[in-house]
């Protein structure tokens, strides 16, 4: 889990595509597999709108965790089409190119004052400090979640997303029951008192949507919203933690972007390529597939390694070097075909901002200790970054 990025080069060489039996998946190792098998509707990140539990072999999920699976399945990332498409559709319409480039001047406004203050205070934990409160002020204020509330949704998703991590235990699992529970129970009131009296927020819009008579049911709203406020930070934060410490480790590639700003927007792609944020995805096998000559049967579930696929030397030139000018980079960080991150405008918009106003305000900022990471595999990222400026 520490070092993953050579156990990785040996799968792909020896084994890259393989049954791994401590947890019953199929690994995927190569760039073209993991992207090939995203864009394949054989597969599915749910199989229970083509079969039942029993059907695929699982026993039914435990009564407990009944308000996890709730809130999880009514949003989109966990459905497959047609709800997907029409949840989707229904969400797409706020996060389009247009619509998150209009935003582009607030997120600049928050990344600055986060920034101005911590130059003034000669620096601290990069992650407490800046990397965290950029995502959760901007994807807080679009949705509409008053100022006073904002300090409960970081430790919510993150209990929610304990449940993601390969077996939880069952602590973990409680965790996210119970923060599913109180984080749904909290915006279905606030979605409610939108509704009855309307912001200029997306929780509003979206307790109001109507496309051609669709509407979100409450259900699906709550799903939205949990995601959308979880999706929409967990992952910058650990871009913003992991690129500053892949920077430091390569004091040349960070003095040429010091050097040319104009590098970012390709350097941003780079960090997110060279230490991947999210380090793995998860497919049922919804119809019998054969992945690079190996058969999986229908029921199995494939474990895609995006990590893995970044690194790739099939397609991409001496994988292992970070190059903050890389121009043929077709990561995979955001994932490919129709649960293609809806987010990532936005994403590379806060990127791009904040790693910019640190660049300018804090041309000399280094590290004052060794990082910590956070206990995660599939979320990979630091907990800790402390730097001086
Ligand atoms: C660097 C930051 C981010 C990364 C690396 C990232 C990555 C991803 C990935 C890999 C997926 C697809 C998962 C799969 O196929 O199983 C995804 C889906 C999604 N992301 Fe992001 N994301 C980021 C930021 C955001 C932000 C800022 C938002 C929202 C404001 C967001 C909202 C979503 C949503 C709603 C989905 C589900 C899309 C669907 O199921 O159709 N993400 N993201």
């Amino acid at each position: 889990m520490a070092h993953p990025y050579d156990a990785y080069d040996e799968l792909r060489r020896l084994r890259p595509v393989g049954l791994f039996e401590p947890t019953g998946q199929w690994l995927i190792a190569r760039h073209a597999d993991v992207n090939a098998l995203l864009r394949d509707r054989r597969l599915g990140r749910s199989y229970l709108h083509v079969a039942t539990h029993a059907e695929f072999g699982h026993p039914d999920d435990p009564a407990f965790q009944e308000p996890f699976w709730r809130v999880v399945r009514a949003g989109m990332l966990d459905v497959e089409p047609p709800v997907h498409t029409r949840l989707r559709r229904l969400v797409s319409k706020a996060f389009t190119p247009r619509t998150v480039e209009a935003l582009r001047p607030k997120v600049a406004r928050i990344a600055g004052e986060l920034v101005d203050g911590f130059v003034e205070r000669g620096g601290g934990d990069l992650i407490a400090e800046v990397a965290e409160p950029l995502p959760v002020t901007v994807i807080a204020e679009m949705l509409g979640v008053p100022e006073a509330d904002r300090h409960l949704l970081r430790p919510w998703s993150a209990d929610i997303c304990g449940m993601y991590e390969l077996s939880p235990s069952i602590e973990a699992q409680r965790a996210a029951v119970r923060a599913a529970r109180e984080f749904s129970g909290y915006l279905l009131g606030l979605a409610r008192a939108r509704r009855a009296d309307p912001g200029d927020d997306l929780i509003s819009a979206l307790a109001l949507v109507a496309d051609g008579g669709d509407r979100l049911t409450e259900e699906e709203l709550v799903g939205t919203c949990v995601l959308l406020l979880n999706a929409g930070h967990e992952a910058t934060v650990n871009v913003t933690g992991n690129g500053w410490w892949a920077l430091f480790r390569n004091p040349s590639e960070l003095e040429r972007l010091r050097a040319d700003h104009g590098l970012l927007p390709a350097a941003i792609e780079e960090l997110m390529r060279w230490d991947t944020p999210l380090q793995m995805f998860e497919r049922w096998v919804l119809e019998d597939i054969s992945v690079g000559g190996v058969d999986i049967p229908r029921g199995a579930e494939v474990a895609l390694l995006f990590g893995s696929a970044n690194r790739d030397p099939e397609v991409f030139a001496d994988p292992a070097r970070l190059d903050v000018g890389r121009v043929d980079n077709p990561h995979i960080s955001f994932g490919a075909g129709i649960h293609f991150c809806l987010g990532a405008p936005l994403a590379r918009i806060e990127l791009i901002e904040s790693f910019g106003a640190l660049l300018r305000a804090a041309p000399a900022m280094e590290p004052v200790a060794e990082p910590t990471w956070g206990p995660g595999y599939v979320i990979r990222g630091l907990t800790a970054l402390r730097v001086r400026v």
